[in-house]
């Protein structure tokens, strides 16, 4: 049954029953008196009538009859005229903004979630307004999501197409130079050889990045979070660091200001692809004769706060806001014969953030860049006997 219908008939039941139930009242009272009178006289009702008439006493009889059938009418209009009040209200407040919901409900499912929905009041029916109102939003915020990753992906295919692309080029012309003859000497057959085998490794950290990238993004890399100490940590992490970028001419400095004792909750694998992978930009987009790279290790109260600064070409200030988007590059190194699919930074952030940190970074143009993470301490908490 339709809540229109409902109403309508909740109006009739509340302005006829009364009446009705009043009209078996009195008729039940009536006939109460006219036994009462029965039993107390030992007449019949129409012979005390008769007595009474003879008496003159009934003479007000008709009077009080209009009476009571002027009331009764009275009453039965007051309850319709209530009765058709609380139904107004009633329809207006409930009716209404459901018919408005069910507009709203209509275009969500056929799609169109370009509408706003506006509670009209602060009771249960507008909760349930405000309700529709947050799914509509999620689910146009969703839809907005699946277009950009939509559009990320065609994007990443393209990028890696290109990406894959080059080295292969690469690859088939060296070949095709060696089975061609034009590699005549050792020396030419060893460079030859020796380009194949780099471009075939640069495809190689290619694949592994973008395979890396989509098991972050699905959440399909298995942490291994324990407590490390951080002097230990870093101190290690700088002793490699310190002999391979001096084997690449690269001046490595490292300062490290946290106390011993400190240590923090990583997952100590990842924790170093974080640091490859800023180091490896660093080198990337590195412009200078004598490149530096300094490693910095602060105590900032609740956190530690880790420093990797190089002396390389920088990121313009409006690009910087961008830089831990996944696929973007700048348009300098777009342009630059550096490979590259703009989600190394992407990772970083992402992996820093499953730490419970935070990553960013200043730069100044032609000066060099410094990349700032944190990671909050560990406080082991002591066990009292
Ligand atoms: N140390 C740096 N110096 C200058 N530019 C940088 C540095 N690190 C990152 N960038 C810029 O940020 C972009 C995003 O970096 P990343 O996500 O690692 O992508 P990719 O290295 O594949 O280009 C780079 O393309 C580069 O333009
Ligand atoms: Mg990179």
């Amino acid at each position: 049954m339709k809540l229109k219908t409902r109403l309508i008939i909740s109006f009739v039941i509340i302005t006829i029953l009364p009446a009705v139930l009043a009209g078996f009242v009195v008729w039940g009272v009536a006939n109460y008196h006219i036994n009462a009178i029965e039993q107390t006289y030992g007449i019949s009702g129409e012979e005390y009538r008769e007595f009474k008439q003879s008496l003159g006493t009934l003479n007000e009889m008709p009077e009080v009859h209009e009476f009571l059938v002027t009331m009764m009418g009275g009453v039965i209009l007051i309850l319709a005229l209530t009765a058709m009040t609380m139904i107004l209200w009633i329809y207006r407040s409930l009716l209404r903004p459901i018919e408005k919901m069910e507009i709203a409900v209509k275009s969500i499912t056929e799609g169109e979630l370009d509408f706003e929905l506006r509670p009209e009041k602060n009771d249960e029916i507008g909760q349930l307004c405000k309700d529709i109102e947050t799914m509509r939003r999620r689910l146009k915020d969703n839809a907005e999501e699946k277009l950009k990753n939509d559009k990320d992906n065609k994007e990443l295919i393209s990028n890696i197409s290109h990406d894959l692309k080059t080295p292969i080029t690469a690859i088939k012309g060296y070949v095709e130079g060696i089975m061609d003859g034009v590699a005549d000497t050792p020396e030419k057959m060893d460079r030859y050889i020796r380009t194949i085998y780099n471009k075939a490794n640069e495809m190689n950290t290619l694949i592994n990045e973008l395979t890396f990238y989509t098991k972050i993004d699905t959440n399909r890399i298995p942490y291994n979070f324990a407590p490390v100490r951080v002097n230990d940590y870093f101190n290690d992490c700088a002793e490699n660091l310190s002999s391979d970028l001096q084997n690449q001419g690269v001046e490595f400095g490292y300062f490290n200001y946290v106390s011993d004792d400190v240590k923090v909750i990583a997952d100590a694998e990842q924790l170093m692809r974080v640091i490859n992978n800023i180091i490896s930009n660093s080198l990337k987009y590195m412009d200078k004769q004598q490149p530096r790279i300094n490693l910095r290790v602060k105590d900032v109260g609740d956190f530690i706060q880790v420093e990797l600064e190089d002396n390389g070409k920088g990121i313009d200030a409006k690009d910087l806001p961008y830089i831990f988007d996944r696929f973007y590059r700048t348009d300098a190194s777009r342009n630059s014969s550096k490979g590259g699919s703009g989600i190394g930074l992407s990772i970083v952030k992402k992996i820093i953030e499953e730490h419970g940190g935070k990553i960013w970074a200043t730069s100044r143009p032609g000066t060099g860049t410094v990349m700032y993470f944190v990671i909050r301490k560990y406080q082991e908490v002591p066990i009292y006997e």
